[in-house]
């Protein structure tokens, strides 16, 4: 298998995605996400939401809008791991490991909880007064997020580059206590796209929520144009040479627009047309560009219940990551089980990694298929049809060669997935938890065996 970059980014569920994120964060990542060599796992930060929002109907307003925006975008949830962060309990469960070994005085410097203090010290408050414990660990739940999935780079705003320098040093601290030469986790790097567009807003300041100069995404069409009614201009009257290079309008419609629109809209501005009329080119611009995306984010709005499923699978691959991962991270620093070492592993070597074994059989259409059998002979697979033995064949060692799983439960059965293909369904178990003890046994069945 190819090494592919793992590239990782979080976004925080307040507020609902305006322009200036699309074109800064959103549309950029759904387009890197394309690259056949970016593993991309995108998810929603709504653990880091609760430190800055105590309105749960905002926070859950919030999760779904911004999935939905990531969604009728054009992000291909089948490439990319999408979850909410909040789905996967391995990533409190690392963030209190990691506390554990994070320095106090390293988190004393973090920016954001840094600024509290001075405004605080300021206005001769109590340093510490409205100061949250969240706050202050928020870089360790973010070195959580980065280190569970051993990301490489993470794309995020300057503001964010000391965090991910903090999961560097919180990381290696853990590698060097634990790793006993191992290197458990990746350094990640943090990813400043530096070309990507920061958009400016109505009054020609950085488009941003407290600035109140943001022009609304996927709402309606009528905001979008009411907002840019409101774009401040200067005051030439129609006929008037316009400057482009020291209109913001121009920035916008710049943005979204191919060289060659905005070479025609540069010479029309210089030839006089008025600001009414520019203001209804840079509509019709964005209603051209977005509008078949709009309706479909209200199509996924109205439909919340699809939306659950496909953030449910994504957690499902999420965690097949992180769970293994995690239980590795737990007996490294002494959470084992009372079970000697030794007995667990000659027992399962002996039950089920050595006993599980593929059948693989012709049906009449001359398709391949296999089976895997468990130890005790129960089936926990049945494998699609195959063209042919070899693809079958690589298939059953894709599964043998140690790579994290990709099990996706439903109901009461669950199905394996490689590269984004269904290739084998379990059975239908008794209930939920029969299924989940056939899941666990047919991950140790896979993993390799190590002499
Ligand atoms: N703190 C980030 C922000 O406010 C969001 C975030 C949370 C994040 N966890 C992350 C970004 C992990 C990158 C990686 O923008």
């Amino acid at each position: 298998m190819t090494t592919r970059t793992r590239i990782l980014t979080g976004i925080t569920t307040t507020g609902t995605p305006h322009l200036g994120n699309y074109a800064g964060a959103i549309r950029p990542a759904i387009v890197a996400s394309r690259d056949s060599n970016a593993d991309s796992f995108y998810f929603l930060a709504d653990y880091h939401a609760l430190i800055k929002c105590d309105d749960p109907l905002r926070i859950q307003r919030s999760r779904l809008e911004i999935a939905a925006t990531w969604l009728a975008g054009g992000l291909d949830v089948d490439r990319v791991t999408f979850y909410r962060q909040s789905d996967i309990p391995e990533i409190p469960e690392l963030t209190w490991l990691l506390t554990c070994v994070a320095a106090k005085g390293l988190l004393n410097r973090a920016h954001a909880y840094k600024a509290s203090v001075d405004k605080n010290v300021e206005t001769g408050e109590d340093p510490d007064a409205g100061i949250t414990m969240g706050l202050y660990s928020y870089p360790v739940l973010m070195a959580a997020d980065i280190l569970m999935f051993n990301a490489h780079k993470v794309p995020v705003g300057r503001d964010q580059i000391q965090h991910v320098e903090m999961a560097r040093d919180i990381g290696q601290r853990f590698n060097h206590l634990f790793g006993q030469g191992k290197e458990f986790f990746t350094m990640p790097e943090a990813l400043i796209e530096e070309s990507v567009a920061t958009l400016p807003g109505l009054d020609g300041r950085k488009m941003s929520k407290s600035y109140d100069n943001t022009i609304p995404l996927f709402s309606s069409a009528k905001e979008m144009k009411d907002a840019i009614s409101r774009i401040v201009t200067d005051s030439r009257a129609p006929g008037e040479a316009k400057d482009p290079d020291n209109s913001h309008l121009f920035t916008l419609f710049q943005a979204f627009a191919t060289g060659a629109q905005a070479d025609e809209f540069r010479s029309e501005l210089l030839q006089g047309l008025g600001w009414g009329e520019a203001k209804n080119r840079l509509f019709q611009l964005l209603d051209n560009e977005l509008g078949e995306s709009r309706e479909r984010y209200h199509q996924l709005i109205e439909r919340p219940a699809d939306l659950e499923d496909m953030l449910q699978i994504g957690a499902q691959k999420a965690r097949s990551v992180a769970t293994p991962f995690l239980h590795e991270l737990r007996e490294a620093v002494g959470l084992r089980s009372f079970v000697a070492q030794t007995q667990v592993a000659a027992t399962t070597k002996k039950k089920t990694a050595k006993a599980a074994r593929f059948v693989s059989f012709r049906e009449e259409d001359s398709s391949f298929r296999f089976r895997l059998l468990a130890a005790d002979g129960e089936q926990l697979l049945l494998s699609r049809n195959f063209a042919d033995g070899k693809t079958a064949g690589q298939v059953t060692k894709q599964l043998q060669s140690g790579q994290p799983l990709d099990v996706r439960s439903e109901d009461r059965s669950f199905s394996v997935w490689l590269e984004g293909e269904c290739v084998a369904d379990s059975p239908t178990f008794a209930d939920d938890t029969a299924r989940d003890v056939a899941i666990d046994t047919l991950r140790v069945a896979l993993t390799p065996v190590q002499e």
